[in-house]
């Protein structure tokens, strides 16, 4: 069995309560959201001139790509907001039909924003769809069956689409290039979580001793998500074993308790590495080797495992798999 992870979108407990906080804690504006100062730059400037055209015409469709927790989703909500748009919101495997995405399409108003998830894992016949409709806001569709059948062409509102992805390798070539904007979403500084964090404490009502705010930033791979759901863990910690207030002794025993170490990895992620060490050493393993030693996807492997542990280098790629590197040998000697 999996081990339950902290990265993973739906990990442990989202019950209502938890779904309330989430929300609360959900920047809506671009002033609110923290880091990736690079895309907002860009934003900002391509809604600008968008708002001052007034031609008619709608903001560029919109690739987001990068790992899971970085805020995608969010900046979606952010973009619809600040141009003062309707948002859909979708995903890639909810859209089962073509049909599905033609009702879709024909209910968006001009200007509308459609957010569509894991855009990379549309269907194909929905993905054909849906690019020649972000071209020319046309829709053809065919109507009745066999040689009676006849192709219409339906004129559609002037959308944008926000399509996420964890990987834009996996996206067909023609809906990529229907993207005027395709940005990365990068990791975070921890100065940056460190903020989301006291953010966080500040929407919650909990008071955090500022010294406990780089402790925390340091172990949530540098990741809102995760630093929004460690710090929910700390805080009801402190509720139970203290007197509410999010301070060093409490956050260290907390921490102790998720067993989440120095460098923020859990125990899923260290019995990934060791698996890895212990089967092959120093040499390659492949990603469907690597996912059947820790009974995972290799989907998940490679969405949630690897991004952090390649990025500090714990492991690396190579053309032959994936190996630990002395970084990663040393991590582990050291637990
Ligand atoms: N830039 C940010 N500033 C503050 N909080 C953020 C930021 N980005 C994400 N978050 C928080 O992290 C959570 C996860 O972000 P989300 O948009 O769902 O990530 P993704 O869609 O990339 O998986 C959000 O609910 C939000 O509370
Ligand atoms: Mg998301």
């Amino acid at each position: 069995m999996a081990i339950e992870r902290l990265v993973e979108p739906t990990s442990f407990n989202e019950d209502a309560e938890e779904a309330k906080i989430e929300i609360s804690l959900r920047p809506t504006s671009f002033s609110e959201y923290i880091g990736q100062e690079h895309l907002k730059k860009n934003l900002k400037l391509a809604i600008d001139a968008v708002k001052k055209r007034s031609d008619g015409s709608s903001l560029d469709h919109i690739l987001l790509y990068g790992p899971p927790g970085l805020g995608k989703t969010t900046m979606a909500g952010v973009i619809a907001r600040e141009l003062g748009s309707g948002l859909k919101v979708t995903s890639g495997p909810a859209i089962e039909r073509a049909g599905d995405l033609a009702s879709i399409l024909t209910n968006l108003k001009d200007g509308d924003v459609l957010f569509i998830d894991e855009i990379h894992r549309l269907r194909r016949v929905v993905e054909e769809v849906l690019y020649s409709a972000m071209e020319d806001f046309k829709l053809d569709i065919v109507i009745g069956k066999g040689p009676a059948a006849r192709s219409v062409r339906l004129d559609l509102p002037h959308f944008t689409v926000i399509g996420a992805t964890t990987r834009t390798g996996s996206l067909a070539g023609p809906l990529r290039d229907r993207f005027g904007i395709i940005h990365r979403l990068e990791y975070y500084k921890e100065s940056e979580i460190a903020e989301i964090i006291k953010r966080t404490a500040g929407i919650l009502g909990t008071e955090i001793k500022p010294e406990v705010l780089g402790l925390l930033a340091k172990r949530s791979r540098l990741t809102p998500r995760i630093a929004n759901r460690i710090f929910k863990r700390v805080r009801d910690y402190a509720d139970v074993n203290g007197d509410g207030i999010v301070d060093t002794e409490i956050s260290r025993s907390a921490l102790e308790l998720m067993e989440i170490d120095e460098l923020g990895l859990d125990p899923a992620d260290r019995n990934m590495l060791s698996l890895m060490y212990e089967n092959y050493g120093e040499r390659p393993v492949g990603l469907s080797t690597i996912a059947a030693l820790t009974g995972d996807e290799a989907t998940t492997i490679e969405d949630y495992y690897e991004p952090y542990l390649l990025k500090l280098g714990l492991i690396a790629r190579t053309p032959k798999g994936r190996i630990v590197t002395e970084k990663g040998r040393r991590h582990l000697q050291n637990r």
